[in-house]
């Protein structure tokens, strides 16, 4: 039985610097990398090596997870690590995206997870982890980002109520909640729009949290919170109105 941990989204930003990090974990045996674009992926294996598995699926279609758990099923692994880091942000107002755009991102960022935990689970023993990236964006209702930082919300209450019901079984489930780091993120969140979000403030790069994450697991938080800027609005958010913190976004952001 292969010790394996899988990362989705692996092939930039903060979930290669998840497989880089993991690749240095010498109990394990491959590393299952997924993303949608296959020549990205075999960019990335040839960079880290065999020990790395590409898998080309768009995590938006329940059908390709459903595929994917049957080849676990077959496969049998020991899953030491699942990162559900896959996701992505659109900058804009309810009215900039179709229904179909808007629900893809509920999709990638919610039902995706999700589905990736509830295949792998049967395969994850006592001393496992489950990481979901979440966001700063989860802390407050956000205008102009209302879309993506309800879907980061709803998967920070998922996955730290999940821990408790994990605590018997070993495993932990941590929500990854970053502020604004420095990946490719912004290429697809940038559409234009008219009300747009533009001051990134407090942003870092993604190893650093990658790190804190993968400590914070290990430590079986159900939340990891790295760096002061982000540690402050997470406080902020829990003393301060959501209606006040609204406001202060907006003014941060010029709306
Ligand atoms: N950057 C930030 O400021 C920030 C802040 C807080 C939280 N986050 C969260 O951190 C996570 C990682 O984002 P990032 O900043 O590293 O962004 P990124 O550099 O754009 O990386 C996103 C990764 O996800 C993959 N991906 C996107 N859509 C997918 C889909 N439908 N199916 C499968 N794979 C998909 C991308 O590859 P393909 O395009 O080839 O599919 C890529 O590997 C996300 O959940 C994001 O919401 C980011």
């Amino acid at each position: 039985m292969k010790n394996i941990a899988i990362v989705t989204g692996a092939s930039s930003g903060l979930g290669r610097e998840f497989v880089k990090l993991l690749l240095k974990e010498k109990s394990l045996d491959e590393i299952w990398a997924i993303a949608r674009e296959e020549k990205k992926l075999q960019k990335f294996q040839k960079k880290f090596g065999e020990k790395v598995k590409i898998f080309a699926i768009d995590l938006s279609n329940l059908d390709s997870i459903i595929e994917f758990g049957k080849m676990v099923i077959r496969k049998k692994p020991n899953i030491r690590y699942l990162v559900n880091n896959a996701g992505y942000a659109k900058f804009c107002s309810y009215s900039d995206l179709t229904v179909r755009e808007t629900i893809n991102m509920v999709d990638v960022n919610c039902s995706a997870p999700i589905a990736m935990t509830l295949v792998s689970l049967p395969y994850m023993k006592k001393g496992s982890h489950i990481l979901n990236i979440s966001s700063q964006a989860s802390f407050q209702p956000l205008p102009y980002l209302n879309v993506y930082s309800s879907t980061k919300a709803f998967l920070r209450n998922y996955t730290r109520a999940l821990n408790v019901e994990l605590k018997r079984k070993g495993v932990s489930a941590t929500a990854v909640c970053p502020g604004w780091m420095s990946t490719r993120l912004y290429e697809r969140a940038k559409i234009g729009a008219q009300k747009t979000v533009n001051n990134f403030s407090g942003m870092v790069s993604p190893d650093k949290v990658a790190k804190k994450a993968l400590q914070d697991a290990r430590s079986s938080k159900d939340m990891s919170v790295y760096g002061g800027y982000t540690k402050a609005s997470h406080l902020a958010a829990k003393v301060l109105p959501q209606k006040i913190m609204m406001k202060l976004w907006k003014i941060q952001q010029r709306f």
